[in-house]
């Protein structure tokens, strides 16, 4: 451990709240109340945001909670432990190697990492400094995901061969500012990466996989596709009319929806589509779970039930020899047995914190890790790995399509 990280360890007792700095404080704020539900884990300390607006409204809400602008300068603060980094994704793997470089701990919002490099220096930089690192990624702890989970774990699908997992969201809104001006989100569409936020998708069914078939059964190789970029000119045309940038089709190279199709070890495929701009209704928790003795397939919007069939338990009807009748249950028909402790626990908090109840459950899982000096749950080695899929299918367009082998960056 060298000097700083002594220090900082020294700075971190067990069993005192660990201070916490939000950056990047618009996506921060939808953790204001939730930080409130856990004073006895966690004291918000500082937030650093470049808009001074966005500190303005912060300092209204929090008066005790010292402002940056600078990233740096923040870093410099010793009354701050760790740092919740909610800043456009592209800036994460660096302003998170600099922050443990500095000695804190760092909660990552999605994606963990950009580009195949910094995945493996934040790697690097985790294993060097012996920081916490978590990435933030909240749809893992959403309530039925966590269920599905739990009966992965304990057998129920049998074998998992074949997962989707899909972030069906417009954002068409969240492309340009009023003045139609080109926010982050929309610069990263005019560059090619077919699936460029893939962890909301990816990581609860990697983490089935893992669950059902063992720690042994990797995510091996990516085959990535694009379509062409149709609804964005449109879109911009209709809004700011023909002249403006994005009425062009040569500004979008993205596409508007993405498909990674992942294999694994054991055989199993995956399916991962992220699509921020077709018009149609919200859904960015679409999940399906096929095993060898039963399946899973999620909500498609609220208050419809995910459904759930396990063979030898569910509804099934049939002469032997002929054609059985199968019925689905709803999932949670199998809470009782199935519901994830903390949620049982902890329901009532969580359903007023944001993504159905991920956002608490990340919070607290860090700061637990922290406090406990244990690895987090989505430690760094599953965040660069579900984050490498964005270089790696656009390595695989490239290539006409072709299957690219998945690094393995180590843990588990
Ligand atoms: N997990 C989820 O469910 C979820 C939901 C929404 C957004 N996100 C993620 O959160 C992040 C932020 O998204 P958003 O919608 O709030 O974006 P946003 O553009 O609305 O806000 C980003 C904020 O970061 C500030 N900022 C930019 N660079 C900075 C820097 N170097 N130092 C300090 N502040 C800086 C900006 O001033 C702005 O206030 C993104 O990575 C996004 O992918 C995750």
């Amino acid at each position: 451990m060298s000097d700083t990280d002594a220090a900082a360890a020294r700075r971190t007792p067990s069993r005192v709240p660990l201070r916490l700095a939000v950056v990047g404080g618009r996506r921060g704020r939808a953790f204001g109340s939730t930080l409130a539900q856990l004073t006895d884990l966690l004291e918000l300390t500082a937030v650093c945001d470049r808009a001074e607006s966005v500190l303005a409204a912060w300092s209204d809400a929090f008066p005790q909670v010292k402002p940056y602008r600078d990233f740096d300068d923040l870093l410099a603060d010793d009354e701050v432990d760790a740092v919740f980094l909610a800043t456009p994704l592209k800036q994460h793997a660096q302003q998170a190697i600099s922050a443990m470089r500095a000695g804190k701990h760092v909660l990552s919002e999605v994606v963990a990492s950009y580009t195949l490099a910094e995945a493996w220096e934040l790697v690097e930089a985790v294993e060097q400094t012996g920081r916490t690192y978590m990435l933030a990624e909240n749809y893992c702890f959403m309530r039925p995901n966590l269920m599905v989970r739990n009966l992965a774990a304990a057998g129920a699908f049998g074998q998992l061969t074949y997962l989707e997992g899909a972030y069906l969201h417009d954002c068409r809104h969240l492309m340009h500012t009023a003045d139609g001006d080109l926010t982050w989100r929309a610069e990263l569409r005019t560059e090619v990466s077919s699936i460029y936020y893939p962890t909301h998708s990816l990581g609860p069914i990697a983490q089935w996989l893992r669950a059902a078939n063992g720690a042994e059964d990797r995510l091996e190789t990516v085959t990535g596709f694009a379509t062409g970029s149709a609804v964005l000119p449109a879109y911009f045309s209709k809004e700011f009319g023909a002249d403006h940038p994005g009425a062009l089709a040569e500004t979008w190279r993205q596409g508007d929806s993405g498909t990674a199709v992942i294999t694994s070890t054991s055989g199993a495929v995956l399916s991962v589509r992220v699509d921020a701009v077709s018009p149609r209704p919200h859904n960015m928790t679409h999940y399906v779970a096929q095993g060898t003795n039963g399946a899973y397939e999620s909500a498609r919007r609220d208050g419809e039930d995910p459904l759930l069939w396990i063979a030898g338990r569910s509804p099934e009807r049939g002469e032997p020899g002929q054609q059985a009748e199968r019925d689905w249950d709803p999932l949670w028909a199998w809470a009782e047995e199935f519901e994830d402790p903390r949620w049982r626990e902890h329901l009532a908090a969580a359903e007023q914190a944001g993504h159905g109840g991920g956002d608490y459950f990340v919070l607290k899982e860090f700061a637990e890790a922290v406090r406990d000096q244990r690895p987090p749950e989505i430690d760094v080695y599953d965040a660069v790995t579900w984050s490498s899929i964005i270089a790696l299918t656009v390595d695989s367009i490239d290539r006409g399509n072709q299957p690219v082998e998945i690094p393995d960056f180590g843990g588990r």
